[in-house]
């Protein structure tokens, strides 16, 4: 996937995507990030970026041309464009499914707004839609576009060294994840829970949906009233696992 982002901050994104899982899918080619300087595109001496709101009021606007120029220039040629997001606390919000859609993309284009945000006639005369990554108000669009980026890039066949873990994690299903272990087997007066070590997959598995169940219950009733509950699910919420034990 190439992903091109545009920003007032280049800078900004050193570091974020040089560690770990995605430095390992940028060295592998599953992902190609450009990151574009928007002050590049300025054509005046002293490459004016933003300006005051037309109406007054407080703060800044970033201008319009440079960044109608950097489109133009990054597309030029291009058969079929970027899919292009503008982070936006106004816009949709990200979501799971929002990731796992964006996933399938070959080409993405992020804007990242900065000051009091971006002239609207670059949303009215370029094809963005607005993303938002929650309701609260941050200074730019850098961090938005480096969690879209993280949530999608993982999701990217190949990206996961186990593609299930991304099939298993939270909102993949629409339920929270079950709670995880790892050694050793007591910590601190606290035990794994007996089912985990009996090597019974299938208990397994139903001690992990029910966790999952119950645990989604408690910290997000709103997930679980949007989806459809199997038979064993409900069952399962109704009633602990066969010979659950919690050691
Ligand atoms: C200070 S904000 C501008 C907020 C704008 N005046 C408003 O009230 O809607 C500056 C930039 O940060 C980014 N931004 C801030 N919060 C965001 C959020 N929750 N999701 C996505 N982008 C956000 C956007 O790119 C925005 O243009």
């Amino acid at each position: 996937m190439r992903i091109d982002i545009l920003t007032l901050f280049p800078e900004m994104f050193l570091g974020p995507f040089d560690h770990s899982i995605i430095k390992r899918a940028r060295d592998n080619a599953y992902v190609q990030l450009r990151i574009w300087d928007i002050r590049n595109f300025t054509y005046d001496r002293h490459r004016v970026v933003d300006d005051v709101p037309y109406g007054g009021g407080p703060g800044m606007i970033m201008k319009p041309e440079p960044v109608f120029a950097a489109v133009e220039a990054i597309t030029k040629g291009a058969k079929t464009g970027p899919r292009m997001l503008l982070m936006c606390p106004q816009g949709q919000p990200f979501s799971q499914s929002l990731a796992k859609e964006l996933a399938q993309e070959t080409w993405l284009l992020f804007l990242c707004g900065h000051y009091e945000g971006v002239d609207e006639r670059v949303s009215i005369g370029l094809p963005f839609e607005k993303v938002s990554i929650g309701d609260y108000v941050l200074t730019g669009g850098e961090l938005p576009a480096m969690v879209i980026i993280d949530a999608v890039a993982r999701l990217i066949p190949g990206v996961l060294g186990e593609p299930e873990s991304a099939e298993q994690d939270s909102f993949a299903d629409g339920l929270l994840e079950h709670p995880h272990y790892t050694r050793p087997q007591e910590f601190r007066g606290m035990k794994v829970p007996e089912v985990l070590l009996s090597g019974h997959h299938e208990k397994i598995r139903r001690w992990r949906r029910r966790q999952s169940l119950l645990r989604t219950r408690e910290l997000r009733p709103d997930l679980l009233s949007q989806i459809q509950l199997s038979r064993e699910d409900e069952e399962l919420l109704a009633n602990p696992v066969e010979d659950e034990e919690w050691g």
